[in-house]
């Protein structure tokens, strides 16, 4: 049977009803071919995504709306205003980074009352995931 669901775009709504009501500017960290930042980009004035890989980088700007920014850098290190989102939103990126840090970035970048969502795949190597690992 074909099918074109895709795990990641089944997500999008559930991020997109995280957002605060009358959000004006939202980040997607890990943004990747950029599916979820244009969506956001529909529905809010101003979406900024970043993410590391100059080839994603380059997907995700190809057909974004003016008011969507793709930023090419390190979720880690990268240069955002801290305060400055009323959302931060990722979609099956955590997982690439170290979790503590990448989390104290992401709520840094909120405004007080801004609300953090992300769809966060397992980790294997961290021992209270390793119940998902495929390994037998
Ligand atoms: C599995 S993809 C998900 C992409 C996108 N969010 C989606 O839903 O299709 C993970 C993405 O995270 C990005 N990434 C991994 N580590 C990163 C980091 N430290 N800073 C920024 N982006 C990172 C990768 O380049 C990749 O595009």
């Amino acid at each position: 049977m074909d099918t074109d669901w895709d795990h990641n775009s089944w997500y999008h709504r559930l991020l997109v009803r995280q957002m605060p009501l009358g959000a004006r500017r939202v980040l997607d960290v890990g943004c990747g071919g950029g599916a979820l930042a244009r969506e956001l980009s529909q529905r809010v004035d101003r979406v900024d995504a970043v993410d590391r890989d100059p080839q994603m980088v380059a997907l995700a700007r190809r057909g974004a709306l003016g008011n969507l920014t793709v930023i090419e850098g390190d979720a880690l290190t990268v240069d955002l205003p801290a305060g400055g989102y009323d959302a931060v939103l990722s979609l099956s990126s955590l997982h690439h980074l170290p979790l503590l840090p990448a989390l104290e970035r992401m709520a840094g970048w909120l405004r007080p009352s801004g609300v953090l969502a992300a769809v966060a795949l397992p980790r294997t190597d961290l021992p209270s995931m390793s119940r998902w690992s495929s390994r037998p």
